[in-house]
C-alpha cells in the first residue's frame, strides 16, 4: 500500500521568525487525523531548519532539505551533508529539483550521487523530474523523463525514495499539467521502476482549486508544492485534500 507523501517545498523564502508565525497557524488546520491518510512534508531553507526541527516536534509533520550533497564533510563551500541533516531530525531530501538543475547546471549523474548518498545515510530522497516545454513540443518529454528516472536512480534502492513527476513549463507558472497526463507519465514512470511500494509525486502549479482531482488519480501519489505550499491555509487544504 503505497502512502501518499504531501510535500511543501519553501525555496528560498521564510525566516524563523515568519516559519514559526507560519507553523502556529498551520499546525492547528491539519490536526493529527492526517497521519492515517498521508504522510507530510516541508522543506525549508537551510537556515529555518533548526527551528522547524524544534516546531515540527510532537505533530507529525517530517522535514526535508531542499538539496543535499553526498559526502559527509569536506572543503565544499555551500553545500550541507547528509548528517547535517540528520542532525535536525530531518527524513527527506529534494534532489534534482528543476531550479538546481537550470541555475546551477546540475547533471543527473550529480542527483545521482546525491540521492545515493542520501539513502546511505538514512535520509528518504525526492528524486524530481520533468520536461521543458520546448522538449515536450518537440515530442521528446518521455524519453528525457526515462534518462532523467535511469540516471537519477542508479544504485539507489526503489523501495525508499520518492520520486517527483514536475514538468517544469508548470512550475510556478499557474499552468497545471492535466490530471489525466499528469496520471499517465507517472504510470509510465511506475513501469521502469518496478517497485511496488514506489511513491510518486505530481508537482507544477498544485493548489487548493485542483489538488482533489490530482489525488483522485490512480498513480499519483501525493503531491511537491512550491508556491501554494507558502500560505498555510493553502497548504492545510491541500493536505486535507478529498479524493473525487
Ligand atoms: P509550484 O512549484 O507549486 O510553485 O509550481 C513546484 C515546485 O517547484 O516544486
Amino acid at each position: 500500500m503505497r502512502k501518499p507523501v504531501i510535500a511543501g517545498n519553501w525555496k528560498m523564502h521564510m525566516t524563523c521568525a515568519q516559519a514559526k508565525e507560519y507553523m502556529d497557524s498551520f499546525l492547528p488546520l491539519i490536526g493529527n487525523d492526517f497521519q492515517t491518510r498521508c504522510n507530510v512534508v516541508i522543506a525549508p531553507p537551510f537556515t529555518a531548519i533548526s527551528t522547524m526541527s524544534r516546531l515540527v516536534a510532537g505533530s507529525s509533520v517530517d522535514l526535508s532539505s531542499q538539496n543535499v550533497h553526498w559526502e559527509e564533510q569536506g572543503a565544499f563551500t555551500a553545500e550541507v551533508s547528509p548528517i547535517m541533516l540528520l542532525e535536525h531530525n530531518v527524513k527527506y531530501a529534494i534532489v534534482g529539483h528543476s531550479e538546481p538543475r537550470k541555475y546551477f547546471s546540475e547533471s543527473d549523474e550529480q542527483i545521482n550521487k546525491r540521492a545515493v548518498s542520501a539513502q546511505k545515510n538514512g535520509l528518504v530522497p525526492i528524486v524530481c523530474v520533468g520536461e521543458t516545454d520546448e522538449q515536450r513540443e518537440r515530442g521528446e518529454a518521455e524519453r528525457v523523463i526515462r534518462r532523467q528516472v535511469e540516471q537519477g536512480l542508479e544504485r539507489t534502492d526503489p523501495d525508499n525514495l520518492v520520486i517527483a513527476y514536475e514538468p517544469i513549463w508548470a512550475i510556478g507558472t499557474g499552468k497545471t499539467c492535466a490530471a489525466t497526463e499528469a496520471n499517465r507519465i507517472c504510470s509510465l514512470i511506475r513501469s521502469w521502476v518496478p517497485s511496488p511500494n514506489l511513491v510518486i509525486q505530481y508537482g507544477g502549479s498544485v493548489k487548493p482549486e485542483n489538488i482533489d482531482e490530482l489525488m483522485s488519480m490512480s498513480d499519483i501519489d501525493g503531491v511537491l508544492v512550491g508556491g501554494s505550499s507558502l500560505d498555510p491555509k493553502s497548504f492545510a487544504r491541500i493536505v486535507n485534500y478529498m479524493p473525487n
